[in-house]
């Protein structure tokens, strides 16, 4: 049941950047932005960062814990660290294939950035655009899917490429440098957005909370924020227990996860910071949608001296945030279905890139070919469904199953969970912890769960009764 020696990570912060690398994606720099704007800015971030600290961190040293433990990834997790006899390894089945419907929008999206980033490099972004003139180019994008595939095919090939060859050698030497350049690169423009005329108005409606904002909305906010944790995190299905199980055991859990949602949190809030300011100086909705991280972005580039070049720079480094994930979560789905049908790296490369290739075609076509599709509201396509999926059901679902499996004594027992977490150096989590990961943590969960549940399904409920 999976070889005992693995490959451990060479260095402490190579470990942490990749893990980091893996929770900094498309989460930070364009959910994020996006999610703030449509739930109103400030009172958002406050519930959003409320969840990163009572679920978040918990959640990571759960999964950091259970793949340090079984130094295995997804596919035998459970069995390793589970009583004999018990049914807990059924979980990976639908965890597993979280990483996938994951992948099939995710993959979208980063097309996007390489097309901004192409569109940049090649002048095709001229100096002075407008609003109007950015809204035109994104639409421009999504109704071509060829377009948008050619930049998927691209980008797959090159993330299942750099996982071909093998965690440490492969992934470990180029996240690391990328990812101290990328908060570089943000702190830079977050910095430059000070200058522009709409500074003052855009950081008000980010960080000032204004209650009106919110007030019909708190449920769906509230669940749209507790998604968001879950996302920018990448915890429910075992995305960053891969990691622990490449960890050293010279360090304490909790150090490692604090870390990691700080670096994620930074990256997200200077996002913001870039973000809103722009969208008031140059007239951007900020709640825009799923396009705002686009359209702001290209209209303070054209509006600023070599913007092509800054622009290019900014396009290449969401990029690399974006690839530096889709490598993570390759390597899990490939090391998975390595150990689960117990074939070649080079098999399963191919079957996953066939698999991705496939699903992603769904939230690419429902853009322009299955533009009427809409399953979760009128004004939402198949990508949003592909993202609802994921982040308001499989994550959560998912890190329950994680709490509970570490709780239980048919499980991996929290005794084990407590000398797995308190291995090293750093801050011991106490063995009292117990009682807010099985009751509270899991409460809050599921009581989110169900007013974001109520908020969708609750009308057509009571209208079923009446
Ligand atoms: N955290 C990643 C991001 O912010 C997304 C992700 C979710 C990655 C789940 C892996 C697993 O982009």
């Amino acid at each position: 049941m999976e070889n005992k020696v693995r490959e451990v990570f060479k260095t402490r912060l190579g470990f942490l950047l990749i893990a980091a690398g893996c929770a900094v994606g498309i989460g930070n720099v364009w959910r994020f932005p996006f999610i703030v704007g449509q739930y109103g800015g400030a009172y958002f971030v406050l519930i959003y960062l409320f969840f990163l600290i009572t679920l978040g961190i918990p959640l990571l040293t759960v999964e950091l814990a259970i793949g340090r433990a079984s130094r295995s990834s997804m596919a035998y997790c459970y069995e390793n660290l589970e009583s004999k006899g018990s049914k807990w390894h059924l979980n990976k089945w639908w965890q597993f294939s979280g990483n996938y419907f994951l992948m099939a929008f995710y993959v979208v999206v980063a097309g996007w950035m390489l097309y901004y980033f192409l569109a940049f490099t090649f002048g095709e972004i001229p100096a002075n655009y407008t609003r109007d003139h950015a809204a035109e180019q994104f639409e421009g994008l999504i109704s071509s899917p060829i377009t948008m595939l050619l930049c998927v095919i691209a980008l797959v090939i090159l993330a299942f490429a750099i996982v071909a060859f093998g965690v440490v050698k492969g992934v470990e030497r180029y996240t690391k440098p990328l990812m101290i350049i990328l908060i570089v690169l943000l702190a830079f423009m977050a910095g430059r957005s000070c200058t522009l005329d709409g500074f003052s108005e855009g950081i008000s409606f980010y960080l000032k909370p204004d209650y009106s904002k919110l007030e019909g909305n708190w449920g769906e906010a509230i669940w749209a924020a507790m998604g968001q944790a879950f996302f920018t995190l990448s915890v429910g299905f075992g995305a960053i227990a891969i990691f622990g199980s490449y960890m050293s055991e010279k360090h304490k859990i909790l150090n490692e996860a604090i870390f990691i949602a700080l670096f994620d949190t930074i990256i997200a809030i200077l996002a913001g910071f870039i973000i809103f300011p722009a969208c008031f100086t140059y007239g951007v909705e900020p709640d825009a949608g799923p396009n705002l991280l686009f359209m702001t972005m290209t209209v303070v580039f054209s509006n600023m001296a070599f913007g092509n070049i800054w622009g290019a720079l900014f396009f290449l480094f969401m990029l690399i945030a974006a690839l530096s994930t889709m490598i993570a979560v390759f390597e899990s789905t490939i090391a998975g279905s390595m150990e689960l049908l117990n074939i070649s790296r080079l098999k399963a490369v191919i079957c996953n890139f066939v698999i991705i290739m496939g699903l992603c075609l769904l939230p690419l076509l429902g853009f322009n070919v299955l533009s009427d599709v809409h399953i979760l509201s009128e004004n939402s396509g198949i990508l949003d469904f592909f993202d609802f999926l994921v982040s308001n059901n499989i994550m959560p679902i998912g890190s329950i199953v994680f709490v509970l499996f570490v709780c239980s004594r048919t499980g991996m027992q929290w005794d084990k969970f407590i000398t797995q977490c308190n291995i090293g150096k750093g801050f011991n989590i106490s063995s009292k912890f117990y009682y807010y990961f099985k009751y509270v943590l899991t409460t809050i969960v599921i009581v989110v769960l169900a007013i974001g549940y109520y908020k969708l399904f609750g009308d057509a409920l009571l209208n079923l009764f009446k």
